[in-house]
């Protein structure tokens, strides 16, 4: 089933995580992931999760997607039950995964296509290829392309859908630091042109402090919340602001890592 299409200006999804918890059986048992997590994003708010690798940081994005349901608890978008995948929840994983054989146009026309819109919706591929500044590479093949641009094409793929929700997991990972710098700022220039929310995994501490309003910092497995990191400086922002190094600081300690750094 398709949403309809939302062609109005996005306010931004409200998403309430509700005392979830969520196990996956394995060889040796169930094995638990998330553990009595409660979280809520405003519309239009940017929260980002910082936790140790395995904890279940893309376990949580995937049931915030729809992707699989939560064993117990409860998720909501706009008060509605996430039950399903759907275009207003869209995920950008770290790997682009684009279509070799597909020009940058048609990869990002992938999901109106799919859905039946592209003859009277084409103009959003080309504005989605606009958002990410990539216009002029609309007819190049994947393999000419950087890693970068690459990542913009799988950002404007999401983009073409005009999200609510912007589910990033680890979208800069595979980037060289130059680069991954760039597009942190222009991930947070499109995040407040357009206004969606965003939920965003990532394990660079810095990335999460400096694009991010509120940094969620999650335990060991089972994940829980430890402590929530609130970053009011306004944007744009100054990478060298006294108040990130400090929440750097708090950060580094919440995780374990030794807090001299
Ligand atoms: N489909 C699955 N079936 C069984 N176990 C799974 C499944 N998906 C994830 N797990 C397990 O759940 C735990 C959490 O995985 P998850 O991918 O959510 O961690 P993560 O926090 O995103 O880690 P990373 O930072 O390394 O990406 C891991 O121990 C993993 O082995
Ligand atoms: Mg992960």
């Amino acid at each position: 089933m398709v949403s309809p299409v939302q062609t109005q200006a996005n306010a931004g999804a409200h998403i309430a995580v509700r005392n979830v918890s969520h196990w996956f059986e394995q060889a040796q048992g169930p094995l638990q992931v998330i553990a009595d997590l409660d979280l809520e994003i405003q519309p239009g708010e940017f929260v980002a999760l910082l936790g140790p690798s395995g904890c279940g940081k893309s376990t949580l994005l995937r049931l915030v997607a729809g992707l699989e349901p939560a064993t117990t608890g409860s998720l909501q978008h706009d008060s509605q039950a996430i039950t399903q995948p759907d275009p207003s929840r869209i995920v950008v994983f770290q790997d682009p995964t684009l279509f070799p054989w597909r020009t940058v146009w048609n990869n990002v026309a992938l999901g109106l296509q799919a859905r039946g819109l592209l003859k009277t919706q084409r103009h959003r591929v080309d504005e989605a290829l606009a958002l990410v500044g990539l216009q002029s590479f609309a007819q190049a093949l994947p393999h000419q392309l950087s890693g970068g641009m690459a990542q913009r094409v799988a950002l404007a793929r999401a983009l073409v859908n005009d999200p609510s929700l912007l589910v990033l997991d680890e979208p800069l990972g595979k980037l060289d630091s130059l680069t991954r710098l760039a597009m942190q700022t222009e991930l947070v220039d499109l995040w407040q042109r357009k206004g969606f929310s965003v939920l965003l995994v990532t394990h660079d501490v810095e990335e999460a402090l400096f694009m991010a309003q509120r940094v969620v910092v999650l335990s060991d497995r089972p994940a829980r919340i430890k402590q929530v990191l609130v970053n009011d400086l306004p944007y744009p922002r100054h990478r060298g602001h006294p108040r990130l190094a400090e929440l750097r600081h708090q950060a580094l300690s919440l995780l374990g890592l030794a807090a001299s750094w």
